[in-house]
């Protein structure tokens, strides 16, 4: 899949802009804080109706105004055509999303038309960070691919605030703990969808995370991921009763720290490096190869599962990799592949490959020059 175009109004340093891509390489060039990662934003938001910076609706907003637009000519699987539109309004706090003309019921129905795998500097942290920042890792991957689990994802969420609440409320003497056991049957069932996607995902994952690690380290060291679940014992995925029942067994605890402790929403991805945690041992340079694998790795997870590629989104990671791993970014790109790339210079980029191929768009305050 690709994007032809995206037109941007009132988006961020965008007053009104449209602005053609390649189906292959884009190398967008400009100087700091002239409107790159915000034209990398725009098409994170097109594939996932969020920020990838995390930023909230209203600071995307061009300043002083109250709405924006932005759109995108996306060619799918098939050579099939659509246009991609979402706006938001601060007065209304409302965002809302067409597609090719005809607006959506749920944004979740939205997400996973357009596809994108983003690699940004933030993402450098995923290795040493909190364990949030890894499970946002899997869920944005999943949600692009999986209807259900989005759905899934949002009904656990929700579980999850009323069975704090509930818990709460025990606490405080307002409700009876016995109260408390339809949300946690509830929240047991969704738990268990949760975290079977997860283990799935994280299992395709290792295998090709695994193979291009190899390749840029050369195969100095084994690298592989694990997903570690309190839904698991020895190797087993708990059923919904045995969660339930795990849960029913601490709810005194929780009760008195009127908290969910175990879940999905407690889980985490860990990465190894021969066989330790990469989190207490990995050097810059091994994070680095770890987290530029996990990414090349999530574009052909996604690529198996879809049959298309994902738009692959290169927010600054150049400045960020030595040159070989550069030229070994560059390489693995096949030509099914549209890469994003900003950079502040050209020159800093080792384009071994047909310039033709090679689309520069240069960017200078918030227009295309
Ligand atoms: N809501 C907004 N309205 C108007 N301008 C905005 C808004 N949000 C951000 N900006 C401006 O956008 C610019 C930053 O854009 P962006 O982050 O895309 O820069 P960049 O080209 O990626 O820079 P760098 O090379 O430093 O990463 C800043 O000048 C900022 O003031
Ligand atoms: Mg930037």
């Amino acid at each position: 899949m690709w994007v032809e175009s995206v037109r941007l109004r009132n988006f961020r340093n965008y007053f009104a802009e449209d602005v053609s891509f390649s189906p292959h390489i884009n190398l967008i060039v400009g100087s700091n804080g002239e409107g790159k990662s915000n034209l990398l934003e725009s098409l994170f938001l097109l594939a996932t109706t969020k920020s990838y910076r995390q930023a909230h609706e209203k600071d995307m907003v061009f300043i002083d105004r109250d709405n924006f637009y932005v759109s995108g000519e996306a060619v799918l699987q098939g050579n099939i055509k659509h246009t991609l539109e979402i706006s938001y309004s601060q007065k209304q706090n409302k965002k809302q999303a067409k597609v090719s003309g005809v607006p959506v019921v749920r944004l979740a129905d939205f997400i996973g038309i357009l596809n994108v795998v983003c690699f940004s500097p933030d993402d450098l942290n995923i290795i040493k960070g909190a364990p949030g920042l890894r499970r946002r890792f899997l869920d944005i991957l999943l949600s692009q691919i999986d209807r259900v689990y989005l759905s899934v994802l949002q009904q656990y969420g929700r579980v999850l605030r009323q069975r704090n609440e509930c818990l709460k409320a025990v606490q405080r003497g307002r409700m009876r703990p016995t109260e408390i056991w339809p949300w946690t049957e509830q929240l047991a069932t969704l738990a268990c969808q949760v975290t079977e996607r997860r283990f799935k995902a994280v299992n395709e994952l290792t295998t090709s995370y695994a193979d291009i690690s190899k390749g840029i380290n050369q195969g100095k060291e084994n690298l592989s991921l694990k997903y570690m679940s309190s839904l698991v014992k020895n190797s087993h995925l708990y059923t919904p009763i045995e969660f339930t029942e795990s849960l029913q067994r601490r709810q005194t605890e929780e009760v008195a720290r009127g908290i969910t402790t175990i879940g999905p929403h407690r889980d985490d991805l860990f990465f190894l490096i021969n066989g330790l945690s990469a989190a207490d041992y990995a050097s810059q340079g091994q994070q680095r190869t770890a987290v530029l694998s996990l990414k090349l790795a999530e574009l052909e997870y996604m690529y198996k599962v879809t049959g298309d590629y994902p738009i692959l989104l290169l927010d600054d990671v150049f400045s960020e990799l030595d040159q070989k791993r550069r030229q070994l970014l560059l390489a693995t790109l096949s030509d099914r592949v549209q890469a994003l790339i900003t950079g502040t210079e050209t020159l800093e980029w080792p384009w071994s490959g047909d310039r033709d191929h090679c689309n520069i768009i240069n960017i200078r305050q918030g227009k295309v020059i």
